[in-house]
């Protein structure tokens, strides 16, 4: 899959682990920065991984910021992102089963590189499963759009 990839500087920490993670696993990365430990603002990595996902440029998005929650947030702006913060698996995996989410942020002041590589393969080994699912996911949407 074609992986759009953003974080803030509390992210960039964790940036070239993840990185490297995702391309292990046989993923295209697209890195949209940040790209040095400077003090950034969030919204703008979540919006270009939002955009590049909801544009469909990219499959599914990857945000690092310092819980997870602005570069979401900022994400979830965006026409046809539903991104989620998961700090455990379990959760993560249920996103894409039952949520059809298709941005993955997580904290990295929150959970622990190794935790880090459990969520994002548990999230992108996922599958959506559909059915009722599909309903409620297009009444997501439906709000979105409607502003
Ligand atoms: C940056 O200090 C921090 O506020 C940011 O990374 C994130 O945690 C915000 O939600």
């Amino acid at each position: 899959m074609k992986i759009a990839f953003g974080c803030d500087h509390a992210g960039f920490e964790y940036k070239e682990r993840v990185i490297e993670h995702l391309r292990q696993k046989g993923h295209e990365v697209v890195d949209f920065g940040t790209n040095g430990p400077e003090s950034v603002d969030y919204p703008v990595y979540g919006e270009k991984v939002g955009r590049a996902v909801g544009h469909g440029e990219c499959d599914l998005g990857v945000l690092i910021c310092g819980t997870g929650f602005g570069i979401s947030l900022s994400a979830n702006h965006c026409a046809g992102v539903r991104a989620v913060v998961c700090s455990e698996p379990f959760t993560a995996q249920l996103a894409r089963r039952h949520n059809n989410a298709n941005v993955l942020a997580f904290g990295a002041r929150v959970v622990g590189i190794e935790m880090a590589y459990m969520i994002i393969d548990s999230f992108l080994d996922a599958q959506f499963e559909g059915g009722r699912h599909a309903r409620r996911v297009a009444m997501m949407d439906a709000i979105q759009r409607e502003g």
